[in-house]
């Protein structure tokens, strides 16, 4: 099962209610929502409150990115606001164990996100209580960047890890540069959770948008 999770960093957020779902209706199955803080890198976007607003208008998974210095601090208020999935950087500053720990005790999903330059194995303690680990395509912070193959060996090998560990199920989500033009090779490495911000809402048609790159996935699969 490969799920599409288009990135709202990259919507028109004058109307981010509509592209919600539009994007929704487009057929994808979660909404990512990447959350910056100015400290853990380098820009800002938004907050709970807009999560919370966004909630009643949506059905899809809510796919929270926390790409912040202390997520422990906030896990409750990403929660309240109606996460379905929170995902939490191992660079951060917050206690790994227990910050999974906290976002499970909201009965949703926990994710572990890293950074190109870090290691893969770094995940590997945790992946009995996680539920998604994150791997970053391209430097946390900014979209349209372009994705960066040298990461295609840490999905490689963390799916083997899942395997090894009895962990099929793990979701494997790659966020960064993913378009119709790399999302095989994501996809064929054992990607199964797609992030894709500026390859979708470029696109006029998101129906289509969405189709052709769930297309291209799973062609890469056969
Ligand atoms: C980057 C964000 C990504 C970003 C992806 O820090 O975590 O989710 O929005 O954007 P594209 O798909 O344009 O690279
Ligand atoms: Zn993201």
């Amino acid at each position: 099962m490969i799920y599409i999770s288009p990135s709202m960093l990259s919507c028109d957020f004058s109307k981010i209610g509509d592209e919600a779902l539009a994007m929704e209706n487009a057929g994808a199955d979660m909404l990512h929502l990447d959350i910056m803080d100015g400290h853990f890198v380098p820009n800002i976007t938004f907050g709970a409150p807009v999560i919370k607003k966004l909630r009643p208008v949506s059905k899809a998974v809510f796919d929270t990115h926390l790409m912040i210095s202390e997520p422990l601090k906030y896990v409750e208020d990403f929660s309240k606001a109606g996460s379905d999935i929170i995902s939490f950087h191992i660079e951060s500053d917050s206690p790994v164990e227990e910050t999974i720990d906290k976002i499970k005790s909201f009965g949703i999903k926990a994710g572990l996100a890293v950074k190109p330059k870090t290691p893969i194995e770094e995940v590997y303690p945790y992946l009995d209580k996680l539920d998604m680990v994150l791997i970053m395509t391209v430097e946390p912070g900014f979209g349209g960047q372009s994705f960066m193959e040298d990461m295609i060996p840490k999905i490689v090998a963390l799916k083997e890890k899942c395997k090894e560990k009895g962990r099929d199920d793990m979701l494997i989500q790659v966020d960064g540069g993913i378009s119709v033009k790399t999302v095989d090779k994501a996809a064929a490495s054992g990607a199964n959770v797609l992030v894709a911000g500026s390859a979708l809402f470029s696109q006029k048609d998101y129906k289509k948008a969405v189709e052709d790159l769930r297309e291209k996935a799973y062609s890469s699969l056969k």
